[in-house]
């Protein structure tokens, strides 16, 4: 079932035993919801995008978990559907965490009680990332008050997230706050995100907006048309090094050029204290017909040798500050991420 109000565009729903997602894949042309039942068809749902983005990806495996713990829930079943759900994609942080803690929590209690514990956890899971998204959007407006001009990439808003994002619900509140402010979208090749997500949201929000072609970011940012830059992050490392969709390194060189703020927002669920370092991160690397094709039209020879890397990690020294849930690593470094990570958080209890 499609949500009521207007404005809101979450990207899937739960009634307490089914999953159901707005098939990202088809809009903005189609608004078509899909029910899912377990383990293997959210991992492929996950896998070709249908749900997307780092804290959603692991929300919807949250919830496809549960569901495969319903149905099967000895430990060895328990682990054989967390494995297939971790594995649909490797650079979002986010899908790991939510698939560990729904394990976690159906393994520490009998079998008859699992699927009441995950569902639980599921539930909280979720909750968490709509309280986050909230508190993300009011610290990142707050930071870059009297900014007008925002440039952002890939989608990163209720599509993307709990509640309305995080970098978009960044620009949303800014909006609200100021009716001055225009979000500047790239459109995010090959898939498209930016020019197909992005926009259908703003123009839902009916937030004023310009579609730019990726290339074209950097020259706008030389010639003073863009007050600041704000993206989302897949996976954060100890050190603020950070990965979000690929283009986002070259608006940071571009940023940081043109003297510019350029911030990363995003829960801490994101962050993944294990690694030191974005050299660490695994980059997903997709099929080359993504990059021959735009629109479903292929652009190019069909059997054109292509390089299709999903992400890019841009290096802490190029971010001016991280805003999280649990507040501002400004600018982010493995003591000033570490710090937020020891904040009570919202869902701490
Ligand atoms: O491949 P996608 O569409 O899942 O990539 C999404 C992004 O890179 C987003 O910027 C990121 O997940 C942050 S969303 C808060």
């Amino acid at each position: 079932m499609a949500p009521d109000a207007p404005n809101a565009t979450p990207a899937l729903t739960w009634d307490g035993r089914r999953l159901r997602l707005l098939d990202q894949t088809l809009l903005p042309g189609e608004e078509a919801w899909i029910a899912l039942e377990g383990a293997a068809d959210t991992a492929a749902a996950i896998a070709r995008l249908a749900v997307r983005g780092a804290p959603n990806i692991g929300i919807a495996a949250a919830y496809g978990l549960t569901m495969a713990i319903e149905r099967a829930p000895g430990d060895e079943d328990v682990r054989a559907a967390a494995r297939v759900l971790r594995d649909a994609r490797p650079t979002a942080v986010n899908l790991a965490w939510a698939v560990d803690r729904v394990q976690a929590a159906a393994l520490a209690v009998a079998p008859e009680q699992r699927a009441a514990a995950a569902r639980a956890e599921a539930e909280a899971i979720h909750a968490g990332e709509d309280a986050a998204s909230l508190a993300i959007a009011l610290a990142g407006a707050d930071l870059l008050s009297g900014s007008r001009r925002i440039l952002t990439h890939c989608n990163t808003g209720a599509l993307a997230c709990g509640g309305t994002g995080s970098a978009l619900a960044v620009a949303l509140e800014l909006a609200g706050r100021d009716d001055g402010v225009t979000v500047l979208a790239c459109e995010t090749r090959p898939l498209l995100q930016g020019a197909r997500l992005t926009i259908w949201e703003l123009r839902r929000a009916g937030v004023p907006h310009e579609l730019l072609v990726d290339g074209a970011a950097a020259g706008l940012m030389r010639r003073g048309e863009v007050d600041a830059v704000i993206v989302g992050c897949d996976r954060v490392a100890a050190n603020g090094d950070t990965a979000n969709k690929v283009g986002t390194y070259a608006h940071a060189l571009a940023a940081r050029a043109a003297r510019i703020p350029f911030i990363v927002a995003g829960p801490t669920s994101t962050i993944d204290a294990s690694i030191a370092s974005g050299d660490e991160i695994v980059i997903e690397e997709r099929a080359a017909d993504e990059v021959r094709h735009a629109g479903g039209a292929l652009l190019t020879g069909a059997d054109t040798p292509c390089r299709n890397p999903a992400f890019d990690v841009t290096p802490a020294e190029l971010v001016t500050a991280l805003v999280t849930e649990r507040g501002i690593a400004s600018p982010p470094t493995t003591q000033s991420v570490m710090a937020l990570l020891q904040r009570a958080g919202a869902d701490d209890g």
